[in-house]
């Protein structure tokens, strides 16, 4: 950690909330591959921008390309990828945004490391950042079978060393906030299900 630096007060969350007119949180997904994280993420994303209501998706592929383009799928490099994450995500909820997150996480570690971020996110009496995780939950056999874009293959084949669920570990959330079965509901039924707990929970209307 760098010396000499000084934390500048800013707005408080809930002056920018009312400015902006939405309350910004993040929604974790996290899955297998080819679980279907990206796709609802997505899809949820485009109804919260149709609604009014500003909201941007990070994902695993898209930021290896930019941001975290100096990190593999070790157990470090993946743990520093949800870091990073987790810190950019905290950022967009903390400016109003809704920030959605499609990585794999496979870490229950990491996502409890990014779930604190956002709980301790508060500032002089602001509330914490509302984080809600989104198990996209479907069998090794199913993902396996889907296989987009060939991972599965290639890592059976043992041309991908570390690939989630076949020789590196996926720790499925304990205590999600919503879980979505990919193999029984349709991307449409999958976004009604998150939107409605946001919902509930007061998040959006
Ligand atoms: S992680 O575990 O959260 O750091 O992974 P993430 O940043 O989400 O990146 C997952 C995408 O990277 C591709 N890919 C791999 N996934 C898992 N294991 C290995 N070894 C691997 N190598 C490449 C793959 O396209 C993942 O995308 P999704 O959308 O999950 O299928």
């Amino acid at each position: 950690m760098a010396t000499n630096i000084t934390w500048h007060p800013s707005l408080s969350r809930h002056e920018r909330n009312q400015l902006r007119g939405q309350r910004g949180f993040t929604v974790w997904f996290t899955g297998l591959s080819a679980s279907g994280k990206s796709t609802v993420a997505t899809a949820l994303e485009q109804h919260l921008l149709h609604i009014g209501l500003a909201a941007y998706r990070l994902d695993g592929d898209n930021v290896r390309f930019g941001l975290n383009k100096d990190l593999g799928f070790s157990e470090k490099d993946r743990n520093e990828n949800i870091r990073r994450i987790a810190e950019v995500a905290k950022l967009f909820a903390d400016s109003s945004t809704i920030a959605l997150t499609s990585f794999i996480s496979p870490y229950r570690a990491d996502r409890q490391i990014a779930r604190d971020l956002h709980a301790n996110a508060s500032q002089s009496g602001d509330d914490a950042l509302p984080f809600i995780e989104v198990f996209v939950d479907i069998s090794l056999e199913e993902a396996e079978k889907r296989d987009p874009k060939g991972l599965y293959k290639k890592a059976r084949a043992g041309e991908i060393k570390d690939f989630t669920g076949i020789s590196a570990p996926y720790e499925a959330p304990e205590n999600p906030e919503v879980t979505i079965r990919t193999d029984q509901l349709s991307v449409e039924e999958s976004v009604r299900k998150i939107v409605e707990y946001l919902v509930e929970k007061g998040l959006i209307s």
